[in-house]
């Protein structure tokens, strides 16, 4: 594997850039596209059909990843999930059920808090399954099962490729709980598994966004604070962009769920923050819609990140569109995952900011 930045001007940039490949590798690993269904790379020491529930762990983006997949474990698989910070599950003394599951997802596999949460989960006696970039970490040699990502080396303090990944094989590992579960039919396993393989096409459709992405970053470079809405999945990827903004551009960000707008957040509201909406046709696109008219009415510049059928059917007031693919919202996650990077990229190389070292921020947090 070459470790250099090959064309780009940063490692973070052709990490961004390689996601199609990585992830189209990550996808064949778990996929066994002849029959059209998941196939995990090793059976797993445990039935996801007996759980009663299932606990996720992580920091960061990894802890964003968890919360997306969050979503899909309830949703494909029935699956309800507790999931916290690992720098508090450590502590909270939550009771884990014996022979219960807990997920860490870690791109180092190395992060401290998250070990600790590991070793925790062990103590009260729950089976424990890592989805790690560094199978060789040491949170892989402690959990009772691995689930790798292929994302190659990451050298970028701010994870992207990583997240990704971590994105597509928790969604197939949703899928395998479902099927385990008996509450994922063939027909639509089979669905999500065509919709999964048009992933990495999709990413590469996305990035050739990059050119509209970097004038929004000189607007979005002018703010002292910018504003992340987003509903359903899409909210873990507002709180996802807000953090790689803060991270490598120094910029004020807050991640929010748009049903929470009204509950504060629109008391900032005016033409001097932007507002970033991500915002995919799904289910429901319709809320999040009302919430883009309530910013606009007070003044707010809206950014919409989500699809031409969205965006053309409301004629929404946005200072600017970024116009993803067509796709089942279903994976739109790992896709959009795209634009909130580029964004951050942007916004932080047109402010002159070293984006592979930001300030204070190490890539991997071994010590507490
Ligand atoms: C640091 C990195 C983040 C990463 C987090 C968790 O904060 O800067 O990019 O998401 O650690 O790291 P891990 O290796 O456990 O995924």
């Amino acid at each position: 594997y070459r470790i250099d930045k090959g064309n780009h001007r940063h490692f973070m940039a052709k990490e961004i850039h390689e996601q199609p490949e990585v992830v189209g590798r990550t996808l064949s690993h778990y996929v066994d596209l002849a029959n059209g269904r998941v196939a995990l790379p090793e059976p797993l020491p445990f039935d996801f059909a007996t759980l009663s529930r299932l606990s996720i762990t992580a920091c960061g983006t990894a802890y964003y990843a968890g919360l997306v997949a969050r979503y899909w474990f309830e949703s494909l698989a029935r699956l309800p999930v507790e999931i916290d910070v690992a720098s508090e599950a450590r502590y909270r003394e939550a009771p884990l059920e014996r022979d219960g599951l807990t997920l860490v997802i870690s791109q180092s596999g190395e992060t401290a808090d998250t070990l600790a949460s590991l070793r925790y989960a062990k103590a009260q006696g729950q089976h424990t399954l890592c989805v790690v970039n560094v199978p060789t970490s040491t949170i892989a040699r402690e959990s009772s099962a691995v689930l790798p990502t292929l994302a190659g080396p990451e050298i970028g303090v701010a994870s992207t490729k990583a997240f990704s990944c971590q994105l597509t094989v928790l969604l197939c590992l949703a899928i395998h709980a479902g099927r385990a579960r008996g509450v994922l039919s063939a027909e639509r396993e089979r669905a999500l598994i065509d919709a999964l393989i048009t992933v990495p096409g999709l990413m590469a459709e996305a990035l050739t966004r990059e050119a509209e992405i970097e004038v929004l970053a000189r607007e979005v470079s002018k703010a002292r604070d910018v504003l992340y809405l987003g509903r359903g999945t899409s909210y873990p990827m507002a709180l996802e962009g807000a953090l790689k903004l803060k991270e490598i551009s120094y910029i004020h960000a807050e991640g929010y769920a748009a049903g929470e707008l009204k509950h504060g957040p629109i008391a900032l509201i005016d033409e001097s923050v932007p507002v970033i909406v991500i915002a995919p046709h799904d289910a429901v696109f319709e809320k999040t819609v009302s919430n883009m008219q309530e910013v606009a009415a007070r003044g707010g510049r809206i950014v919409l990140i989500g699809d031409a059928k969205g965006a053309a059917e409301h004629g929404l007031d946005t200072l600017a569109t970024v116009t993803m693919p067509a796709l089942d919202a279903t994976v739109a996650p790992i896709v959009y995952a795209v634009p909130i990077q580029q964004l951050a990229y942007h916004t932080a190389v047109f402010m002159g900011k070293d984006v592979d070292q930001p300030r204070n921020l190490a890539k991997s947090v071994t010590v507490e």
